[in-house]
């Protein structure tokens, strides 16, 4: 993923221009998320749509591009890291969320939305409509970022199955 348009968006990054300075967030781009992305750029990615559709909802826009932006806060290779405790679906966000409050103060609504992400594979259902955005976005992204060429045809789909957004 290399869209940059978010870049200039003074509004979008007026709400997580101090999170992008954190060493902690550049440190994402070490690491491979989805075959043509790093982790940063999927997690800004995420943000920043989740952020446009939160905006045209009249929801919490902060909210949603401040936590989009750290759901996948943790600094492990995710294909070749295996847990005693659970899958990576279910620990991950924990781990995120961790991370994230040494990084920033957060709302319960933030919380939600970074320990939610991944709800229907760890059976917690999200509070906030913010939480399902950022959910879906990421679903998208993936699939987005794995297939690459063909993202004109899922944009189309987004699109069709999103009229409003
Ligand atoms: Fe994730
Ligand atoms: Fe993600």
């Amino acid at each position: 993923m290399t869209e940059t348009s978010w870049k200039d968006d003074k509004e979008y990054v007026a709400l997580v221009a101090d999170l992008l300075e954190k060493p902690e967030v550049k440190q994402l781009g070490n690491y491979v998320q989805h075959h043509h992305s790093t982790r940063l750029d999927h997690s800004i990615s995420v943000s920043y749509q989740s952020y446009k559709i939160a905006k045209r909802h009249h929801l919490d826009v902060r909210a949603t591009a401040r936590a989009g932006l750290l759901h996948d806060l943790f600094y492990y290779d995710w294909r070749n890291t295996k847990f005693d405790l659970g899958s990576h679906a279910f620990i991950h966000p924990r781990v995120a969320l961790r991370n994230a409050e040494k990084l920033t103060a957060l709302s319960p609504k933030e919380k939600d939305i970074i320990l939610k992400h991944m709800w229907g594979a760890t059976a917690a259902f999200p509070k906030y409509r913010e939480s399902y955005i950022v959910s879906l976005v990421d679903d998208y992204e993936a699939i987005h970022e794995f297939m690459g060429p063909f993202r004109g045809r899922i944009q189309q789909w987004m699109e069709k199955i999103t009229p409003n957004a």
